[in-house]
C-alpha cells in the first residue's frame, strides 16, 4: 500500500471523532486528540477517488515546522508528530472562527470586488485595485466556522459571543504577527504567502493555535517568479494543475473524480517541491511500507494493542 485514505481502527484508545475533507480526527483521551492527515485531495469543494502519495505526509510535515517555526509567537497543540500521517495534538476548546488573512486581492474577495463590493468581512478595500494585487497592509475576513462558512464581522463575532472582546483583540494581533512572519520567511525562499486560515483555541484559558498551519490546504500560495513575470496569472503552485485539468477532462459536462496515473504523480511532485522548499530538506518518506509504518508507530505510542484491526485503504 502507498496511500493512506482513511484510519479506521478497533483500538480501545482510538475513539472516531471526526472526517473532515482531507483529514480524520479521533480521541485519545479527554485532552488528547490523534490528527490523520490522509493523502485525501478535494477540488472544486468535491472529494476526488484518487489519492496522492505523500500529500498527507507533505501537509503534516509542514503544519508541525510551523507550528514549531511559531511557537514563540504563540503556543500550539501539537504533543508531538507520532508518525509522518499522524500527529498527536492537546484537546483545545475551539473557538468557531476561521481567521482568514490576506496579502493579495484574489479568489472570492476579488470575485467580490468585481462585482462591485468593497467592504469583506467588516474589511474595506481601496478603489483601484487589480486582480491579485498586493494590499498596502495585509487584512483579516473572518468567516463563521459552520456548513457553509459565512462572512462575521468582529463586531459580531463578540456581539454574539463567539469570543470575548479580549480574546479577539489577541486573536487579531497573534493572526497578523504570524502571517507576517510566514510571508517573510518564505518570500527568501521564492513563495508569496497569498493568503492564509489559522483557527484558536482555548486551553485552560489561553488562547492557542490548533487545526493545521500554512500548509497547501489551508493557505494559497504563488511563485515569487511567476507573480513577478504576470500578476494577473500567477496559479496556486499545488493545485491549480489538478483544478485545470479536472476542467480540461470532463465527462458529461463534469468534472472527473479520478485522476489520471500521470496527473498524481505531477501532482505527488509539486507537494514535495514544496515541501522542500519550505522546510530546506527534501521529503524522506518511502511510501512502500506506509500501512506496516503506521502500524509499528501507533504501537510505540501506545494507541493500537497486537491484535487491534487497523484499516488504512
Ligand atoms: N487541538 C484541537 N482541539 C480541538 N479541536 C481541534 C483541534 N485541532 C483541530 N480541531 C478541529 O478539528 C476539526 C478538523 O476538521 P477538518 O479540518 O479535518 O475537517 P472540517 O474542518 O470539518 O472540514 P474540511 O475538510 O473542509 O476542513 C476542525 O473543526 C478543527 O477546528
Ligand atoms: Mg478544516
Amino acid at each position: 500500500m502507498s496511500c493512506i485514505k482513511k484510519l479506521e481502527t478497533n483500538s480501545s484508545k482510538l475513539e472516531f471523532l471526526h472526517r473532515g475533507k482531507v483529514r480524520d480526527s479521533l480521541q485519545v483521551d479527554e485532552n488528547t486528540r490523534l490528527i490523520v492527515v490522509t493523502d485525501r485531495i478535494s477540488a472544486f469543494n468535491k472529494k476526488i477517488k484518487t489519492p496522492i502519495p505523500n500529500k498527507g505526509a507533505v501537509l503534516n510535515g509542514i503544519a508541525n515546522f510551523w507550528f514549531e517555526q511559531s511557537k514563540h509567537i504563540i503556543p500550539n497543540h501539537v504533543i508531538e508528530m507520532i508518525d509522518p500521517n499522524l500527529m498527536l495534538v492537546k484537546e483545545a476548546e475551539p473557538i468557531r472562527v476561521e481567521m482568514v488573512v490576506r496579502g493579495y486581492l484574489t479568489g472570492s474577495i476579488w470575485r467580490g470586488y468585481e462585482a462591485g463590493e468593497r467592504e469583506f468581512s467588516g474589511a474595506l478595500i481601496l478603489e483601484g485595485m487589480s486582480k491579485n494585487q498586493k494590499f498596502p497592509t495585509p487584512i483579516i475576513t473572518p468567516t463563521t466556522k459552520d456548513e457553509d462558512d459565512s462572512p462575521i464581522t468582529p463586531e459580531e463575532i463578540v456581539k454574539t459571543g463567539l469570543v470575548s472582546a479580549e480574546i479577539w483583540e489577541q486573536m487579531q494581533a497573534k493572526t497578523l504577527e504570524i502571517f507576517n512572519f510566514g510571508s517573510e520567511y518564505l518570500a527568501e525562499k521564492g513563495i508569496i504567502l497569498v493568503d492564509t486560515k489559522y483557527e484558536f483555541g482555548l486551553l485552560d484559558g489561553q488562547l492557542i493555535l490548533i487545526d493545521e498551519m500554512h500548509t497547501p490546504d489551508s493557505s494559497r500560495f504563488w511563485r515569487k517568479s511567476d507573480y513577478e513575470k504576470n500578476p494577473t496569472t500567477a496559479e496556486q503552485i499545488d493545485k491549480e494543475f489538478v483544478r485545470q485539468w479536472m476542467l480540461a477532462n470532463k465527462i458529461d459536462g463534469e468534472v472527473p473524480l479520478i485522476l489520471a496515473p500521470e496527473v498524481i504523480e505531477e501532482t505527488t511532485n509539486r507537494y514535495e517541491e514544496i515541501y522542500e522548499m519550505v522546510t530546506g530538506s527534501k521529503l524522506d518518506v518511502p511510501v512502500a511500507d506506509l500501512g506496516e509504518r503506521i502500524r509499528q508507530n501507533l504501537k510505540k505510542s501506545g494507541l493500537l494493542a497486537e491484535n487491534d484491526s487497523l484499516e488504512l485503504a
